[in-house]
């Protein structure tokens, strides 16, 4: 659902050519890591489903699509810290190499619940690879073995990501400011 507006684009973060850049390096390090397997690639619904996308057509590794969503509900642009698993993984990945493909890592919580998740299905291996890394908001550990490029503590939109619904189709990341009496939102 698309809210209504008190969100506002800012700064430039990461334009098109840079995001582009920044895959085409992704790629290639996950095709060394990946030679001669054939890893379940998750995608986790909605917002790293551009960026999924991108990469995985510049990947030569052959791969196997699987999609989770799941829900982590913020206050604007606060993480309540609630994680929940809205859709899971159609393949049985047990025994096999999985890559789980994020947007943005900003608490931890969201990709800690994927992890700890995808891990009762007893995969050979789990990684992550996530366009953004908001290393500086950490509040859980988690292994991030592929990161595109690592930002500020800045609210960001495009390439996927939203703010209250809106902006996922921009083409390039930019900051977003938010002006509101405090409504209830959620991002995926
Ligand atoms: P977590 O805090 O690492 O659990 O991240 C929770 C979720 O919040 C992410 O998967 C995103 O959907 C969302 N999120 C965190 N930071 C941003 C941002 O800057 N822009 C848009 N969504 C964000
Ligand atoms: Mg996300």
């Amino acid at each position: 659902m698309v809210h209504s507006g008190g969100e506002r684009l800012g700064r430039t973060v990461l334009s098109a050519e840079e995001i582009e850049r920044v895959v085409w390096r992704l790629a290639g390090e996950i095709d060394e890591e990946y030679r001669g397997t054939v890893p379940v690639a998750v995608i986790v619904l909605r917002g790293a489903f551009v960026f999924a996308a991108d990469l995985l057509r510049r990947m030569r590794t052959e791969v196997c699509v699987d999609f989770i969503e799941v829900a982590s509900y913020t206050i604007g642009a606060r993480s309540t810290g609630r994680v929940e698993l809205r859709r899971d993984l159609r393949e049985d990945v047990a025994g096999q190499r999985v890559l789980v493909i994020e947007d943005i890592i900003d608490t931890g919580r969201t990709a800690r619940f994927i992890l700890d998740h995808i891990g009762l299905h007893q995969p050979a291996d789990i990684k992550v690879v996530t366009l953004l890394d908001k290393r500086g908001r950490r509040m859980v550990e988690v292994p991030v073995d592929f990161v595109g490029v690592r930002i500020p503590n800045v609210f960001v939109v495009g390439y996927g990501l939203d703010m209250n619904g809106r902006f996922r189709n921009l083409p390039y990341v930019a900051e977003c400011h938010w002006e509101s009496s405090g409504g209830r939102a959620e991002s995926e």
